[in-house]
């Protein structure tokens, strides 16, 4: 059997905190119709001629049975069901106030800190992950440190949808060299500004949220729930097929208009299929090596809380591992509540179905998405 190389780091507390508005799929679909009805009529007489195409609606049930979701969380919702604007409309608040994705994760921050029986001054760590970051500098972590009153130092990274993941894994890593003694890892995933309510593809897939964990040394420990990372797997590999060009660079391009900051381009793109086609076959892999590397029968996993994407690519994901299909139990579902929450979805299934493991029972924390990025960490209960 190969050496546990990676051990006595714990997870010892989670918290969520979930954003006060919904928007059903009804209500989505209804505003994004009467968008597209009032398009067609303005570019009729150029459709009639054949010179554009006619946009088509979207359905309720295309979303639920392409995706498994039935509704999302927003921060705001004002602007977002409004056809002449179909974005939320967040007031900028000044400088010396908590910044809007601070104010999520410090929510989620303590209730991670409370279920794990910590207080703020005795993190020294704070990593602030999210798929799209509020701003680059200051980083938003050292604003969550300076507000929480934390030590130590923080930093802000990104993987896309596997940021939380990495984020612990990066977390374990400065457990492990003695840099740091307890860690905070937040994920506040602030999607809505990044949605092109306007396109068919991709207007229903996401939600807003926070995650919070807190690591530490497992003799420190003394939450009501811990789990021993037995084992962290991370891979990327490069791929287009999930990508935004929001950027500082596209305000520098020649002939730049107000418009272009609102092309497809700048919003989330994907190309669903081949994700599904090029990603599944990577994840099957990863978890199934890992499994053998560490020796542990699929059999012995008592639950496996897989990113949250997809209802399907899930359903396929355990159904490959177990060989036949998962119980809800085994391999829970959170997106038809929340959407997709790109990074923080693997960590609210996590959160909100792990209570009910008893000591010694194994199981799988696993994300995956844009990069290629796939994220997998083994836990256990202690
Ligand atoms: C986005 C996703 C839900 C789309 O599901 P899908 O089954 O692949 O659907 P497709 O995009 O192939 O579209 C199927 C049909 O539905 C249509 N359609 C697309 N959006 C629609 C909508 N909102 N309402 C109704 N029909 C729609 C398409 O036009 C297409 O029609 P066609 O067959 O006549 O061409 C799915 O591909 C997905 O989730 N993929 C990857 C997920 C992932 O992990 N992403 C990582 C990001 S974190």
């Amino acid at each position: 059997m190969k050496k546990n190389v990676t051990p006595g780091i714990v997870i010892s507390g989670t918290g969520v905190f979930t954003p006060p508005y919904t928007i059903t799929n009804e209500e989505l679909v209804h505003s994004y119709n009467a968008y597209v009805d009032s398009y067609n009529n303005l570019h009729r007489n150029e459709i009639a001629k054949g010179e554009m195409s006619a946009l088509q609606h979207s359905t309720c049930e295309f979303i639920e049975k392409a995706s498994g979701i039935k509704q999302r969380y927003v921060m705001v919702k004002e602007g977002i069901l409004d056809t002449h604007r179909m974005m939320p409309a967040i007031s900028r608040r000044p400088d010396e106030e908590l910044s809007i994705t601070a104010e999520m994760a410090i929510h989620a921050a303590r209730e991670a800190l409370e279920n794990a029986g910590r207080k703020p001054g005795e993190i020294d760590l704070v990593i602030y992950g999210a798929s799209t970051s509020e701003r680059p500098w200051p980083a938003v972590a050292v604003e969550i440190q300076a507000a929480l009153g934390c030590t130590g130092y923080a930093f802000d990274m990104t993987v896309a949808c596997s940021t939380a993941t990495f984020g612990i894994s990066t977390a374990m890593d400065a457990l492990l060299a003695g840099t740091a003694t307890c860690a905070l890892v937040v994920n506040p995933e602030f999607a809505s500004p990044q949605i092109n309510f306007r396109d068919r593809d991709s207007h229903f897939i996401f939600g807003d949220v926070a995650t919070a964990c807190i690591l530490e040394k497992e003799e420190s420990a003394k939450g009501k729930h811990v789990f021993r990372i037995l084992d962290r797997k991370l891979k990327t590999q490069f791929s287009n097929n999930i990508r935004t060009n929001v950027s500082f660079l596209t305000k520098s391009e020649p002939n730049i208009t107000l418009g272009r900051f609102y092309e497809q381009d700048q919003f989330f793109i994907q190309q669903g299929r081949k994700v599904f086609k090029e990603l599944l076959p990577l994840i099957c892999n990863l978890i199934e090596q890992q499994l053998k590397e560490k020796n542990i029968d699929i059999k012995d996993i008592r639950r496996m809380w897989l990113h949250q994407a997809n209802i399907n690519m899930n359903l396929f994901v355990a159904r490959h591992l177990l060989a036949r299909d998962a119980e809800f139990k085994e391999a829970p579902v959170v997106l038809d509540e929340y959407a997709n929450t790109a990074s923080a979805g693997s960590i609210i299934a996590f959160h909100k179905y792990h209570e009910d493991l008893v000591p010694g029972d194994k199981g799988i924390i696993c994300s995956f998405g844009a990069g290629y990025s796939i994220g997998s960490l083994i836990v256990e209960k202690i």
